[in-house]
């Protein structure tokens, strides 16, 4: 049975502007189910970080409230940790000081081995066994990143948070630590909220992918549920039949509709329930422009 989780509930963000305020966007609404993987896309600007943001506790809202099991969020806390795009690690500490820094504020009581031990494991377990000495400065972008995601699984959160944290690594070393990222959430049941620019790596990992329009008053357009089976593999994923029929659907929202939809919102449309949509169910003949199969509401 589902469970509403994380609950965004007509949440807004205004800023000053120079003719009055600028509203990123406003009465958005987002569900996310325990254990589940939910990817955003949508273009620079858009409000993605400032979702996360809310999320994460390290901004708030103007108007509406994020209820997280059952409590409302007031502030950063360690049930959410955030893997940030550049890292952010501790330059003076090594890879294991830096995991160690965060379990130990997890877990205050607990003494120095076993808090080495437990950092270790989440070392380990992002594949920088053997690289516990080092510092930051001698670390690859890849090895910091991993760095990072240990940090943020070794206070094993309820929600593990990441913005954009591949983005800045090469083609290979981002491929395999996605494999690493999709194997310990779905070994685990973690559930995550990432931000992603790369159509491909949000089918690969996300189990809804959220189509956000562009701003200023961005909207949630639609959630793309990902039909791919769950035991999918990066490398076979172009073979899958529904591949090309959700990466297609992805990229002309992007290309297209993000920045129309604003001006074309169907009728019926309600921003409490965005669609459910699965763009290999069979199109609903004569729907024109908008191909979309609502298989949920
Ligand atoms: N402190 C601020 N003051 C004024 N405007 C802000 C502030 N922070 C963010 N914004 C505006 O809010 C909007 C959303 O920003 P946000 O960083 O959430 O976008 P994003 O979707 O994450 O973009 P990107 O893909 O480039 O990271 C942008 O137009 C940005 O200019
Ligand atoms: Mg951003």
């Amino acid at each position: 049975m589902s469970e509403r989780f994380i609950s965004f509930e007509s949440i807004a963000r205004r800023y000053p502007a120079k003719d009055g305020m600028t509203t990123v966007f406003e009465d958005l609404w987002l569900s996310v189910e325990r254990g589940e993987f939910v990817c955003i896309i949508g273009h620079s600007g858009c409000g993605k970080t400032t979702v996360l943001n809310i999320l994460a506790g390290l901004d708030a809202p103007d108007d509406g409230v994020v209820i997280v099991d059952g409590q409302a969020i007031e502030g950063p806390s360690l049930d959410r940790a955030v893997v940030f795009q550049g890292h952010a690690l501790l330059p003076w500490r090594t890879v294991l000081g830096n995991v160690a820094y965060a379990v130990s504020s997890r877990w205050p009581k607990w003494s120095r081995t076993q808090i080495a031990d437990h950092a270790r494991k989440f070392i380990a377990l992002v594949g920088l066994a053997g690289a516990e000495a080092k510092k930051p400065s001698e670390l690859s972008g890849g090895m910091k990143q991993r760095v990072g995601i240990a940090r943020a699984l070794s206070i094993e959160p309820k929600i593990l948070l990441m913005d954009e944290p591949f983005s800045a690594l090469d083609a290979l070393t981002r491929g395999t630590l996605q494999d690493e990222v999709r194997r310990i959430c779905v070994e685990t049941g973690q559930t995550a909220f990432m931000i992603t620019h790369d159509v491909d790596e949000a089918i690969f990992l996300a189990d809804k992918i959220v189509l956000m329009t562009n701003g200023p008053g961005a909207m949630i357009a639609e959630i793309v549920k990902n039909p791919l089976p769950r035991d999918r593999k990066r490398l076979d994923l172009h073979k899958h039949p529904f591949f090309y029929p959700v990466r297609n659907h992805l990229i002309d929202f992007l290309v297209e509709r993000s920045r129309t939809f604003r001006d074309n919102v169907p009728a019926g449309f309600d921003r409490r329930h965005p669609p459910i949509v699965d763009p290999t169910a069979p199109e609903i003949p004569e729907t024109g422009a908008v191909r979309l199969v609502k298989i949920n509401a």
